[in-house]
């Protein structure tokens, strides 16, 4: 057996699954189980195009980014009240934090539910308390980060941060999301620039599937303090290297990747090499429902995958903590739980 195939021994699973990490790469629209899609969709009387939870979970057959999107559109159809949006923020936390994360940024795409006909407060405000009460419940800090949808144009972004002013103190920053191809970063740059302006982090899902010119883009013209994803970077050596000395944070999402056919395998993903060129790269789940995984089935099946290290799995853990917008204090205490687990 070559040791790629090779099973993790037990110490080394136990020492992932139980190593304290952030988690900055999560759709909360992608962490609704088929089960609570079904169980949505019948409290809140929405007929879906599945007639069941398993062909519904047949469906999940994906062969780039825009079949995934098109059934995730579909899965958010079902998100109608304040407490549906706390039910599945509830349970992302309550998942998340017995996976190890003891802080996630998530994403949430207002646009997706404000088209039909759902308030910016009912959205924010829902997700917001589950926040709340899961910080309470199982002191795991969270904040939400308001995406754009990049399909549809700037003036909907700049309408959709307006509507969301008045929640001003529920979210810390923007980011970009949905298709990628086609609409590239710099169709954003005024709304970015006026959430810069307000003191809001940015971020932009780039390189995912579009070229590295993507991810210049949204260095240059939406000035993103992080990457999303990023994988693509890969192609291009001056971008490495400016991404490494800048320590730039990649937002990687392994299974994601392979789900949506950017790699064809675990064997094949780049995130060993990143790591080892210096880049600042950790591992999350992106839409955990859909794609096989939350963060520790993505954790465990590319460290089996790529022969990954206890050392690699530290500084994997490490990079989530310094990419993170936690206040400094808070990053050097984790920073330092991380060197005693490893110690
Ligand atoms: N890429 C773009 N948009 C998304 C994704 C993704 O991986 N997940 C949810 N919306
Ligand atoms: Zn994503």
């Amino acid at each position: 057996m070559s040791s790629a195939t090779r099973a993790l021994s037990p110490e080394f699973k136990q020492l992932i699954e139980t190593c304290p990490k952030a988690e900055l790469h999560i759709h909360i629209e992608g962490s609704l189980e088929p089960e609570m899609i079904f169980a949505l969709a019948k409290r809140n009387q929405v007929s879906l195009p599945y007639a069941s939870v398993e062909s519904l979970k047949a469906a999940y057959a994906f062969e780039d980014l825009q079949s995934f999107l098109d059934i995730y559109y579909a899965g958010a159809s079902v998100l109608l009240k304040h407490q549906d949006f706390y039910d599945m923020a509830y349970a992302y936390l309550k998942k998340a934090h017995a996976q190890g994360v003891v802080h996630a940024e998530i994403f949430f795409d207002p646009q997706t539910h404000t088209a039909r006909g759902v308030a910016m407060q009912v959205v924010i405000e829902g997700l917001s308390r589950a926040l709340v009460d899961a910080g309470r419940d199982f002191k795991i800090s969270a904040n939400l980060i308001l995406c754009f949808l990049r399909h549809l144009d700037e003036d909907s972004a700049l309408q959709t941060l307006q509507e969301a002013l008045p929640y001003r103190q529920h979210f810390i920053g923007v980011g970009l999301d949905s298709s990628e191809i086609g609409h590239p970063p710099e169709k954003f740059k005024n709304v970015f620039e006026k959430a810069r302006a307000l003191g809001l982090h940015c971020v932009a899902h780039a390189g995912e599937e579009a070229p590295p010119a993507y991810i210049w883009s949204a260095l240059q013209t939406l000035y993103a303090q992080r990457i999303d994803h990023g994988v693509q970077a890969m192609k291009d050596p001056a971008l490495m290297d400016y991404l490494a000395r800048t320590r730039t944070p990649l937002t990687v999402c392994p299974l994601s990747n392979v789900r949506l056919c950017v790699f064809a395998q675990m064997e094949d993903h780049p995130i060993k090499k990143m790591l080892d060129l210096g880049l600042c790269v950790m591992i999350n789940s992106d839409d955990p429902a859909y794609f096989g995984g939350y963060i520790n089935e993505n954790y465990l099946q590319v460290a089996q995958s790529l022969s990954l290290s206890p050392a690699d799995i530290e500084q994997l853990a490490k990079c989530s903590f310094e990419a993170s917008f936690m206040p400094e204090a808070l990053k050097r205490h984790w920073l330092a739980e991380v060197d005693r687990v490893f110690a």
